[in-house]
């Protein structure tokens, strides 16, 4: 079994890999785990230790809000799976339904919150159940070299909150109906993620980039963009973003874009508040019909894409988990 397993492994993913077993030495989170909350596991971590810690969650639903804090040890959080190189198998779901009306700060209603550098997660769907009517994070990542594997974001307004630092989200599933990508600081890589769309008029990004000294940087890589399903999305209004904050800056490239958006492509935040002079928003080597029409005068045709390694730096290969490129 274990060379089985082993030999899997090193196929890489063209092949699906199981994952039912925890690591030896990990925290166990389940019915058969030491932990019944994925929040007593985290708490079980002495912030100050140096060592680093895998926490291992078995298949089922876990309602609750888990905050982790900032750890001086890297930490690799696991969802039970059967396949994991995407997310179309997770059977781990954390699920939390608060929103901004019933608590003073958007951060805080993210059903994961997370502050711990170099931190790690795998095959988890992470919903936030509030729908409609306000702000209500699925997750709100705030420290650097944070990396998400195979993740499910589900939300409605504000669902990922790449807040801080350099980050990762590849093969990850993320939908919403408003500004559901977005932040201030962060230079975040999104690789091969499906980004789904749940209302008409969605603008699908909100960048928060507010002066030209400001890191941050969203590069959005061969993503499919289309409507969730049953979602009442419909062709061209949905928009690849409006600028949150002055200096908005987010590329998307190699992406398939389906008809539900805009010929124009990306928006104003507000028609009388318009903040377009200075962001930056681009596009590069985009196919679906989507891609194509006159764009707005404030979006650049790019003649070359990104790197992974411009945006997350040279050294990105050390905390990114490549084998999901
Ligand atoms: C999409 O809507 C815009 C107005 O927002 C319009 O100018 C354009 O022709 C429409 N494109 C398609 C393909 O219907």
């Amino acid at each position: 079994m274990y060379l089985l397993l082993s030999f899997i492994s090193l196929l890489g993913l063209g092949l699906a890999a199981v994952r039912n077993q925890a690591p030896a030495g990990a925290l166990v989170v389940g019915a058969r785990g030491q932990y019944k909350t994925i929040q007593a596991a985290v708490n079980a971590i002495n912030p100050s230790s140096t060592a680093s810690h895998t926490i291992f969650i078995e298949s089922g639903t876990y309602n609750e809000q888990v905050i982790i804090p900032a750890l001086s040890g890297k930490l690799t959080v696991l969802g039970q799976t059967s396949d994991t190189t995407s997310y179309h198998s997770n059977s781990v779901t954390i699920r939390h339904s608060l929103a901004l009306q019933q608590t003073s700060d958007d951060e805080h209603t993210a059903t994961l919150r997370t502050r711990a550098v170099g931190s790690a997660f795998y095959n988890l769907n992470i919903v936030n159940g509030y729908g409609p009517g306000g702000q209500a994070l699925a997750v709100s990542a705030f420290a650097t070299e944070q990396g998400f594997y195979g993740c499910g974001f589900y939300g409605w307004q504000d669902t990922l909150m790449a807040e801080t630092g350099n980050q990762i989200y590849a093969r990850c599933y993320i939908e919403g109906a408003i500004d559901f990508i977005f932040g201030q600081y962060a230079r975040a890589w999104f690789d091969s993620c499906d980004i789904r769309v749940k209302a008409a008029n969605a603008a699908i990004t909100a960048n928060g980039r507010d002066s030209a000294s400001n890191p941050s940087y969203y590069v959005i890589n061969r993503a499919s963009v289309a409507a969730a399903s049953g979602s009442s999305a419909v062709a061209n209004e949905t928009y690849l973003g409006r600028p949150w904050g002055d200096y908005a800056r987010v590329v998307y490239q190699y992406c398939d874009l389906s008809d539900i958006i805009n010929s124009a492509g990306w928006r104003v935040w507000q028609p009388k508040d318009t903040r377009t002079k200075d962001v930056f928003f681009g596009e590069y080597d985009n196919s679906g019909v989507g891609s194509e029409g006159q764009r707005a005068h404030f979006v650049q045709k790019l003649g070359g894409p990104q790197s992974i390694s411009g945006i997350l730096g040279g050294n990105y290969a050390n905390w990114v988990d490549t084998s999901y490129l």
